[in-house]
């Protein structure tokens, strides 16, 4: 019944490819992914030297304008950062507005868009200069409504920024700092933060990534492609994982830490049970950012003396899938997701706002993106489709049906 009329495109005919999973939909110079040898690297640079050395707004600064940034170059980005961190306070009455069980991911998304109503010059970007003025823009508010999402979710009152201290620390001391008490910084929450904001920056053409092109492919502002992003996020096929883990782990560990129930029921076609954090659309060997924060989630707990097991229980899955047959057949490894939670407890993060951390992270990614996208004129994303319903058919007034 397919009308081979409808088959035509363009240049051809039409490929049906769900999910997208051979299909380029730009080329890109921003970041590197062999899913098969496990590697990842952005604008050319491994993600193990990045997480070793650089720190977060390096990294950021490195895949929003293709290179590593002098002294020079970071303190002025940095600076015009701090220009932009101030939220208008309005927007906080629509935080108000919210209710305190509100998902900190819908809070995140809905106050990303509200922006634009409070910085309407950042939708139209028709030089250089107005993209780099809305970049930075959201460089520095983004960070604002994070700690809001927490703040909200915790029930406790807004603080406001530092501007005396680095992108990193800021974050932390908005999120954490207790009314009438100072903040002392602790340098291996703060190394944490960077190297796990450092390997979510950015993943090539993933879910919310192609959102946020499609969505900035029809000339709408970065803010709302942002937004739309966000929300591609959120769900646990994709960012969502990150929380989904840890709500299956703690399930694991109240039910008796019987790991070997849940990798059968994992395996289990007529369960819709899936093991979260394992498998990946592209990583076929690997994800090198797991094999990362597996080290660092180790470390962190072990620097803070925090004795987590969930965290052995998550060894112990993770030991089982990589030696049972149905995990190696279909070539399914630990994500960034598995291990990225445990670290996220650690530093005092409630499970909750673990997407919205991914969000801070992935936002140079998201970025570096979206000004690609603008910058080599990609035309407005349509993909077609297989028509398959009914062809042609009389129509009957109301009366007649
Ligand atoms: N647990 C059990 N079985 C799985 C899992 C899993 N986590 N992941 C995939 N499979 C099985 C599928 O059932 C399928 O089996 P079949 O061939 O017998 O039908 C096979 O492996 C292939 O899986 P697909 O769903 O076709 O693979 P796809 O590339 O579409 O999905 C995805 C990748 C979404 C990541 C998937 O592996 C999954 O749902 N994982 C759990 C959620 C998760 O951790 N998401 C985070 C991804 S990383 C990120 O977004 C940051």
């Amino acid at each position: 019944g397919i009308d081979i009329s409808s088959l035509r495109g363009e240049t051809g005919v039409i490929t049906l490819d769900r999910g997208f999973k051979n299909t380029g939909s730009c080329s890109s110079s921003i970041t590197f992914l062999d899913g098969e040898k496990g590697i990842l690297r952005y604008r050319g640079y491994s993600i193990e030297s990045l997480a070793e050395g650089a720190d977060f707004l390096e990294v950021a600064y490195l895949l929003i304008f293709g290179e590593l940034p002098s002294k020079e170059q970071l303190h002025k980005f940095h600076t015009d950062i701090k220009g932009e961190s101030h939220v208008d306070e309005d927007v906080k009455k629509i935080l108000d507005g919210f209710p305190k069980s509100a998902h900190p991911m819908g809070v995140l998304s809905s106050l990303t868009s509200a922006l634009i109503a409070f910085n309407p010059s950042s939708v139209n970007v028709n030089s250089e200069e107005d993209m780099y003025k809305a970049i930075v823009k959201i460089m520095g508010k983004f960070p604002v409504l994070v700690s809001w999402a927490l703040r909200k979710n915790q029930g406790t009152p807004l603080n406001y920024g530092d501007n005396s201290l680095g992108y990193v620390e800021n974050i932390l001391k908005m999120m954490f700092k207790k009314p009438n008490e100072e903040y002392v910084q602790n340098q291996v929450v703060i190394d944490a933060l960077d190297k796990l904001l450092i390997l979510h920056a950015d993943h090539e053409q993933n879910c919310s990534t192609s959102t946020v092109r499609l969505v900035g492919s029809s000339h709408a502002g970065l803010f709302a492609s942002l937004s739309a992003g966000i929300c591609a996020l959120w769900g646990p096929l994709h960012g969502g994982a990150n929380q989904a883990v840890i709500e299956m782990l703690e399930a694991i560990k109240a039910d008796g830490g019987d790991t070997k129930k849940y990798m059968a029921k994992a395996k289990d076609k007529e369960d819709p049970f899936r093991l979260m954090g394992f498998g990946h659309r592209v990583y076929k060997n690997f994800d090198p950012r797991a094999k990362i924060i597996k080290v660092a989630a180790e470390e962190v707990l072990n620097d803070l003396g925090i004795d987590d097991p969930i965290l052995d229980i998550a060894k112990g899955l993770a030991e089982e899938a990589l030696s049972d047959p149905y995990f190696v057949d279909r070539k399914l490894y630990p994500n960034v997701d598995f291990y990225s939670g445990i670290i996220y407890r650690a530093l005092g993060i409630p499970t909750e706002m673990f997407t919205v951390m991914f969000a801070l992270g992935r936002l140079p990614g998201w970025i570096a993106q979206w000004k690609e996208m603008r910058e080599l004129k990609e035309p407005i994303g349509r993909p077609r489709q297989i028509y398959t319903g009914e062809n042609d058919r009389p129509f009957k007034t109301i009366e007649n049906r």
